[in-house]
């Protein structure tokens, strides 16, 4: 079995944020923050990757995607039936207020009305739409 010394993970742990930061294109950086953020305010339900499931349907490719489409999800009746597309606006509206936005939803508790904010998670929710 190889071993490392600590100094290697030491250096590597002061590299890698180096490197990362590196690259500011301001982009990288809106992904990165919406990343934080969708850690924060959505991933205890989401899941980022298309084939875990979590309470809520996982959101890779959500961009562009038809309502209540996951396959094998249970979704309410409400989002089931929307018909809505999950275009940049539709999102904004959803995470602003997702009940009065849809009544029905058994999607709760979340309200981000900071455009900047939905901004971040936009630009995340894009990286994972491809
Ligand atoms: C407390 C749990 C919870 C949190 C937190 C949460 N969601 Fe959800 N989400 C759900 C559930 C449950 C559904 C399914 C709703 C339904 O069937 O009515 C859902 C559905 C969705 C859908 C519809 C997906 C589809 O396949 O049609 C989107 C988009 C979505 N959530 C985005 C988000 C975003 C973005 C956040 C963070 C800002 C978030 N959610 C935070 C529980 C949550």
């Amino acid at each position: 079995m190889t071993r490392f010394a600590p100094a290697t993970f030491l250096s590597l742990a002061v590299l890698l944020p180096a490197a990362a930061l590196a690259d500011t294109s301001f982009e990288r950086i809106k992904i990165s923050a919406g990343q934080q953020l969708f850690d924060a305010e959505c991933r205890r339900c989401h899941s980022p990757d298309a084939d875990r499931q979590s309470y809520g349907p996982p959101l890779e490719n959500v961009i562009g995607r038809v309502a209540g489409t996951y396959p094998g999800y249970s979704y309410s009746e409400a989002l089931a039936k929307s018909g809505i597309v999950w275009t940049e606006a539709a999102l904004r509206a959803w995470m602003e207020d997702t009940t009065g936005f849809m009544p029905g939803t058994k999607m709760r508790h979340v309200g981000i009305e900071d455009r900047t904010v939905q901004d971040f998670i936009l630009a995340y929710l894009t990286s994972i739409s491809h």
